[in-house]
């Protein structure tokens, strides 16, 4: 069955996913709980470190996380990620052969594109959930803009440079509900295990994601 449409849970959760680079999968769970507790559930495990897949495998044992992974860029990764327990996967671009994986797995998936012919061709294969990567680097929120009239049926997760400053630029846009970043999940933080600082960060942001909103 087609995963095109499968992320709206994702999409829907919290308007802020936290991307998570994690080197010490034993902190993984305490890192999950409170961004949880800070009321963002949906958890970006990016297969950026050694320590990811067991990360991932963490956060999914952890009560109220829906747990994903990113950075995605093979389909052994995918299964992997299934296996280990992800609910959802991103990537910061897209394949024909991580789209046909997801498919044949059945992991919902959020591919990137930030050009118009790659936001074409995942509409072709009936895609209305996209990651706009790099969100920052590609034209920002001026730029994301355009598709909003175009590609109706679209929305976007912008990611890459998103952050407490930005983001209501992005989430005030009719193709936007959520967005992606690290900022909620600061290195400094994680290395101290300093997760106090995470929920006030997770509360801070969705704070001002309703502000945008009132
Ligand atoms: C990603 O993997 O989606 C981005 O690298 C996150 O970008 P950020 O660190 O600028 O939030």
């Amino acid at each position: 069955m087609s995963q095109a449409t499968a992320t709206d849970f994702v999409i829907d959760a919290a308007p802020v996913i936290p991307v998570v680079v994690i080197e010490d999968a034993s902190k993984a769970a305490d890192l999950a709980k409170a961004l949880v507790a800070g009321g963002l559930p949906c958890i970006e495990i990016t297969l950026r470190t050694a320590a990811a897949m067991d990360a991932l495998e963490a956060v999914a044992s952890v009560e109220g996380a829906i747990p994903g992974v990113g950075t995605v860029v093979s389909p052994q990764q995918l299964e992997a990620a299934k296996q280990a327990g992800a609910q959802f996967a991103v990537s910061p671009g897209h394949t024909t052969t991580l789209l046909d994986t997801a498919d044949a797995l059945g992991l919902p998936y959020l591919p990137g594109a930030a050009t118009p012919a790659e936001m074409q061709g995942l509409m072709e294969r009936g895609y209305k959930n996209l990651k706009f990567f790099p969100a920052e680097a590609s034209g920002g929120a001026a730029y994301l803009k355009n598709f909003a009239s175009v590609f109706k049926t679209i929305r976007f997760c912008p990611t890459g440079g998103v952050s407490l400053k930005n983001m209501h630029e992005y989430l005030s846009l009719p193709n936007v509900d959520v967005v992606g970043g690290s900022w909620v999940c600061p290195k400094s933080a994680v290395e101290t295990s300093n997760w106090d600082e995470l929920t006030t960060l997770a509360k801070e942001a969705i704070k001002a994601a309703h502000a945008i909103n009132a």
